[in-house]
């Protein structure tokens, strides 16, 4: 295996792509932003999109073990009562006396001295900050009004637990699968789209029987989820899962996995991986006082399964696939030998948000224009596909740019002879292929880089 730990790419290089291209810009902008909020623009919006239905894919649709849910953001409050959130869901902070800036304890390298002013002995004690964010439900605003947007999605599948397994007649093993927005009021939030105050998770909650095989459920999960990641063309080298130490877990879990990613500043956390015990249905029957064990028919007995979760941030994977096919490339023109830079994005082609652009040689004539539009609108349906037109060398420079695999020119020989040329993002080699056989070719090629 290669070793590849330099980072191809800054975080302002990325930033500075993903505005200009329109994957992601900051939110409320003309505002002046909002810290730890974003938007995805019209390309990151079908990126992220497809992100997720790699998941949806492997995680639902190809599975028959798992069904999919989709809870409500608010939730009753006494749910994060029983989950420990209102207790514990806390980040240490500190403030500066003298900026007024605010950290959290355990991101500063002293106590001793603001990380921003410099100044000694300016910051207060830490002291614990809930991370959840409130809001207030009906006309009054009074305690007894408060609630909170969810800090994970993963509450709404346990405490549905029994209408889930009973209305979908499922039996441990099996799984809940939801992806949705989560709210957690960061005290600093960074690193782009990393650490946002608003952002998606996609979590998997499976249920497995109490009869030893637990272990073996969970570390399935850790090779599936390798796997996955694997598939969509993320790069081994900078990606590890690492195995939570007795200490780094909580009291009740057995086992547990963070998978990470390399990112320009260092690993970050993309997805955790926990083996839970009961405790999340048992804190939940506790005080709801209501039975969330199953009862199998076969043995008429009831117990309370075990939980393996799969828990991964869709913003953090969105922005792992940008990182991670990001290439800045010198490249020589064979008949000019001119050598030039360019950018290149090598999505995976089932994450790509455009796969095949078509062009014509030159915009001002209708002849070209009009067969080039007709060939992007035949293939519409099938591939994911992007009409443009220009100066050619600025055509193939933006398709580089947001990651498309493939792009068709049409040129006067194409209105001569049916055929036209297929260039490929990554070799830039070219293919005279004709027109009737596109679909075929295209299909085989995306294919083939999957
Ligand atoms: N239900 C388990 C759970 O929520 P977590 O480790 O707190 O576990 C799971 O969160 C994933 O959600 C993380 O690995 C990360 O990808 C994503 N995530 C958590 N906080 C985030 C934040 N502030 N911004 C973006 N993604 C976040």
């Amino acid at each position: 295996m290669t070793t590849d730990q330099t980072p191809r790419v800054t975080m302002e290089e990325i930033t500075a792509l993903a505005k200009r291209r329109g994957f992601i810009f900051q939110s409320s902008e003309i505002y002046g932003g909002i810290g730890g909020f974003f938007d995805y623009g019209p390309l990151g919006a079908i990126l992220k999109r497809n992100v997720k239905d790699a998941w949806w894919r492997e995680m639902v649709e190809l599975r028959d073990d798992i069904v999919a849910f989709d809870s409500s953001i608010v939730m009753h409050p006494s749910t994060w009562i029983a989950s420990g959130h209102v207790a514990n869901f806390s980040d240490k902070m500190v403030d500066c006396k003298n900026c007024k800036h605010r950290f959290r304890a355990d991101h500063i390298p002293s106590l001793e001295r603001c990380p921003d002013c410099g100044l000694k002995d300016t910051l207060t004690e830490p002291r614990a900050f809930n991370l959840m964010l409130q809001t207030s439900i009906g006309p009054l605003e009074d305690s007894a009004s408060r609630a909170y947007l969810r800090p994970e999605t993963a509450q709404g599948m346990f405490v549905n637990f029994k209408n889930i397994y009973q209305s979908a007649r499922k039996r441990p093993p099996f799984g809940i699968a939801q992806i949705g927005k989560s709210f957690r009021n960061e005290i600093t939030p960074g690193n782009f789209t990393y650490r946002m105050r608003e952002f998606e998770q996609a979590e998997l909650e499976y249920f497995v029987p109490d009869d030893g095989a637990d272990i073996v459920a969970y570390e399935r999960w850790v090779a599936a989820r390798k796997k996955w990641y694997s598939d969509y063309g993320v790069r081994e080298e900078r990606l590890r899962f690492y195995e939570l130490t007795d200490k780094e877990r909580p009291h009740y879990a057995k086992a547990g996995t963070d998978v990470e990613y390399l990112f320009p500043w260092g690993w970050g956390e993309l997805e955790s991986i926990a083996h839970r015990g009961t405790y999340d249905l048992d804190a939940h029957m506790q005080l709801s006082g209501k039975d969330l064990t199953y009862f199998d028919e076969a043995s008429k007995s009831k117990y309370t399964p075990i939980l393996i979760e799969s828990s991964a941030g869709m913003d953090r994977t969105t922005l792992t696939m940008l990182v991670d096919a990001y290439h800045n490339e010198t490249v020589r023109d064979a008949e000019s030998e001119k050598t030039t830079s360019r950018v290149v994005l090598r999505f995976h082609p089932k994450i790509a948000p455009v796969q095949v652009g078509v062009f014509p040689l030159a915009r001002n004539k209708s002849e070209l224009t009009e067969r080039a539009r007709t060939i992007e609108r035949a293939l519409r349906p099938y591939f994911r596909t992007q009409y443009d037109e220009g100066n050619v060398g600025q055509l193939y420079r933006r398709q580089d740019e947001i990651g498309t695999p493939l792009c068709i020119m049409v040129d006067y020989d194409s209105l001569a002879d049916g055929t036209v040329t297929v260039r490929d993002r990554d070799s830039m080699l070219q293919d005279r292929i004709a027109a009737t056989q596109l679909r075929a070719f295209l299909a085989e090629r995306l294919e083939a880089g999957s």
